[in-house]
């Protein structure tokens, strides 16, 4: 039989690592780098960091705090840290929720992964040489039409997750994290260090960096408020499945702070790589999918060294997709593994193999499949909306509002090591202003 005796990560850093890679995925990359150029550089920064600090890293804590209390996976944490606390198993729920959301994000997000794959292989075969814009976005267009091409992609970038995931949490998860991260480092820095010959870079800087406050607006604080909460893997059970592999030695509060600060220093290194070479090219500053996957491949297809630099920055992406896919299936994994005799091979392969069949109708919507399903949408965006605009907030929502309002708070002010003031300013944050802000951001979506 399996030994299905909890594991644990094997030092904080290990730890780091892998909430980092979680943390930092597309929603660095791509979306960042562009919300700060369009909403008042610098301004807009200042704005995002106590959306981080006042909303981000509170629900971080708590979800890593609930996980750690529980040490088992989001739904068995939450009704058994409720029940411990003399609270409704009920709370469950909020546990269950997450890490459905994680598996309907992962069957979608292993889908772009795909496109990473195959656009990792187009730099090095040339395809984007000499191409015009037609050709790019031909590229781009019939790749979405190629339904065996998706496929072939998806499955591929599938494949890896489970491989890594179904080797357990030391060995499979941090092992990962051990070689991307540090590679994924190397690659910004490279890609920055290119920024800096272009002759553009310190456009890219006061671009991200020069303070404009009237760009700012009610809809800007929301855009960030929202993303405060996506770029760190909130409402997921993300957080608190690695919280559950954590021991009493590690400091939440300091440890959320060097996520936080990772997380934000990749996305602002993601722009000083990217917007470079968009000026240098003249590029059009577009916030869809087609910046990453239209306009840089352009630039990359007609410039000195594009090939190499066009090799890396896909790499970058599908390192950065990949540490984050494989977080989505932890939470999951962990629930069946701990729910079911299955080990954790096995559980592994079978959320995976779900997760991969779900993906296949989303990839379908692209093509043959493109008929709305529900409210007028298609099976990849029904499942985007669905988990982004309501799964996602208000499980987060239920996990901070159950750690400030359910948990005894002396201990959660022993166990965070917080002073007298600091349990002050924790317990306004926690109880007032974060459910707060993800309840405006929540109502103003819809
Ligand atoms: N945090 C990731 C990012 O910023 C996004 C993500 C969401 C990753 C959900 C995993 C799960 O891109
Ligand atoms: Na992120």
């Amino acid at each position: 039989m399996s030994s299905k005796q909890h594991a644990h990560w094997s030092s904080r850093l290990a730890f780091i690592l892998a909430a980092t890679g979680s943390a930092v995925g597309l929603g660095n990359i791509w979306k960042f780098p562009y919300m700060v150029g369009e909403s008042g550089g610098a301004a807009f920064v200042l704005v995002y960091l106590l959306c981080i600090a006042l909303i981000g890293l509170p629900i971080l804590v708590s979800e890593w705090l609930i996980g750690r209390r529980g040490q088992s996976n989001p739904a068995n944490a939450m009704a058994s840290v409720a029940e411990k606390a003399g609270r409704s198993r009920n709370w469950m729920i909020v546990g269950i929720s997450g890490i459905l959301g994680a598996f309907l994000i992962l069957s979608f997000y292993s889908v772009i992964g795909g496109w990473s794959l195959y656009y990792t292989l187009n730099s090095v075969t040339g395809a984007f040489s000499g191409q015009d814009a037609d050709g790019i976005g031909a590229l781009f267009n019939g790749m979405l039409g190629n339904p065996g091409l998706l496929l072939l992609g998806h499955s591929v970038f599938m494949l890896l997750v489970i491989g890594i995931v179904a080797r357990g949490v030391t060995k499979g998860l941090e092992g990962a994290v051990r070689t991307l991260m540090p590679a994924l480092g190397v690659l910004l820095a490279v890609l920055v260090g290119y920024g800096v010959t272009t002759g553009h870079f310190g456009e890219a800087v006061s671009y991200l960096f020069n303070p404009d406050w009237s760009a700012l607006s009610g809809e800007t604080v929301l855009a960030a408020l929202g993303h405060a909460f996506f770029t760190l893997s909130l409402g997921m059970g993300i957080m608190m499945a690695y919280g559950s592999y954590l021991g009493e030695e590690v400091n939440l509060l300091k440890t959320a702070r060097t996520v936080v600060i990772m997380d934000t220093v990749i996305a602002l290194g993601a722009g000083l790589a990217i917007f470079p070479i968009v000026f240098a090219n003249d590029l059009d500053l577009n916030s869809g999918p087609g910046l990453i996957f239209v306009t840089l491949p352009l630039a990359f297809g007609n410039m000195g060294g594009g090939m190499i630099l066009g090799l890396l920055f896909f790499l970058l992406l599908t390192f950065a997709a990949l540490t984050s896919a494989i977080s989505l299936l932890e939470p999951v994994v962990e629930f069946v593994e701990e729910r079911t005799p299955l080990s954790r091979a096995m559980s592994t392969l079978v959320a995976g193999i779900g997760a991969w069949a779900l993906g296949i109708a989303a990839l379908l919507s692209f093509n043959v499949w493109s008929d709305p399903v529900l409210f007028g949408l298609g099976v990849f965006d029904l499942l985007d909306k669905l988990t982004s605009k309501f799964m996602l907030p208000l499980t987060g929502l239920g996990a901070i509002l159950f750690a400030a309002w359910r948990l005894d708070r002396q201990s959660v002010v022993d166990e965070l090591g917080l002073s007298a003031g600091g349990a002050s300013i924790w317990h306004l944050v926690t109880r007032y202003v974060a459910p707060i802000g993800v309840i405006v951001v929540f109502v103003s979506s819809l």
